[in-house]
């Protein structure tokens, strides 16, 4: 069997050093299961001191390509380094056996659920489609938090020239206190070469989440990762409902194209509506930077406390 280029890559150096020995990590329940990937729960023994982790792993199925993208997916959370709101890595078995990487365990799970958990169905008229409304249970404050916490972690992976490319509620984590963590790097891709990165494969694309320029020219920048981010907004002030609902991705894309997008959540505050619309400009240039959202969500913040 010839060895994957990325194993034999100067980067093996960087892996040793986080190379843990498989017979100190024992797996324990399914956490989340992908396409070609599962994440589980698992207990790391290391020097007497044993600790509850996250630990990702490939499907029987999985292709040669699933191994590189969770090999790339390492490599990737060994640049990123430490954040407070980056699901931070804390390991990997890389030889003798399957790929396992091995994340710091956020016990509060992920955005989307939380979200959907602390939401209550009202009797309050929709605006859009008859879908039914939802308010939120958290205070605006907390809600607001997410974003900036999102905002934050995005700006340290836009100056690292890290796109990240799948950025949606489901992918972000809550570790212990509700901090946001952003995760699952699995589509990320390093552009530090090519400042534009272009997809050359159809495969199956988070549609509802993609900018003008991913959705129509396959092109993926730190400016797309701010569309997608106008949408987490929309679903953390949604309560978690899918972007769109109701709509197949034909028609979305059509009425994307026609300049429509999506509606202010009825319990949305007015200045937070205008925040998202911004990320959702057509041309990429006019969006705002992922600091500047951390500053303005943390002014609106202020309002509410
Ligand atoms: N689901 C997927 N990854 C996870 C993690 N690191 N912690 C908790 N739940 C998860």
């Amino acid at each position: 069997e010839k060895p994957s280029k990325l194993l034999v890559s100067p980067q093996v150096t960087t892996l040793n050093f986080w190379e843990i020995p498989r017979a100190g990590l024992k797996l324990g329940r399914r956490l989340g299961s992908g396409q070609f990937g599962e994440v589980r729960l698992g207990e790391l023994r290391n020097r007497g001191l044993t600790s509850t982790v996250a630990v990702k792993t490939l499907k029987d199925s999985a292709s040669d390509s699933d191994k590189k993208d969770l090999l790339g997916e390492l490599e990737i959370l060994v640049t990123v380094g430490r954040h407070d709101n980056i699901i931070s890595l804390v390991g990997a078995c890389t030889r003798d056996g399957p790929l396992m990487i091995v994340v710091e365990y956020a016990p509060n799970g992920c955005l989307k659920d939380w979200l959907k958990t602390n939401s209550v169905e009202t009797n309050a008229e929709s605006a859009y489609q008859n879908q039914p409304v939802y308010a939120s249970q958290l205070p605006m404050e907390q809600l607001i938090q997410f974003g900036v916490d999102v905002a934050n972690g995005m700006s340290h992976l836009a100056a690292l020239q890290c796109v990240h490319r799948d950025l949606a509620a489901r992918n972000i984590l809550l570790g212990g206190n509700l901090v946001a963590k952003v995760s699952d790097f699995g589509l990320s891709r390093d552009i530090y070469e090519d400042s534009e990165y272009v997809k050359s494969t159809q495969s199956k694309l988070p549609l509802r989440w993609m900018a003008y320029e991913s959705l129509f020219y396959n092109v993926y920048t730190t400016q797309s990762d701010i569309w997608s981010f106008g949408v987490l907004l929309w679903e953390i002030m949604a309560m978690g409902t899918l972007p769109y609902e109701g709509m197949k991705g034909k028609r979305m894309m059509d009425m994307i194209k026609d300049g429509g997008r999506l509606q202010k959540p009825s319990s949305c505050p007015e200045e937070i509506y205008t925040l998202m619309t911004r990320c959702w400009e057509t041309l990429p240039e006019d969006r705002p930077t992922f600091p500047e959202l951390k500053s303005s969500l943390i002014r609106i913040m202020q309002g509410f406390k």
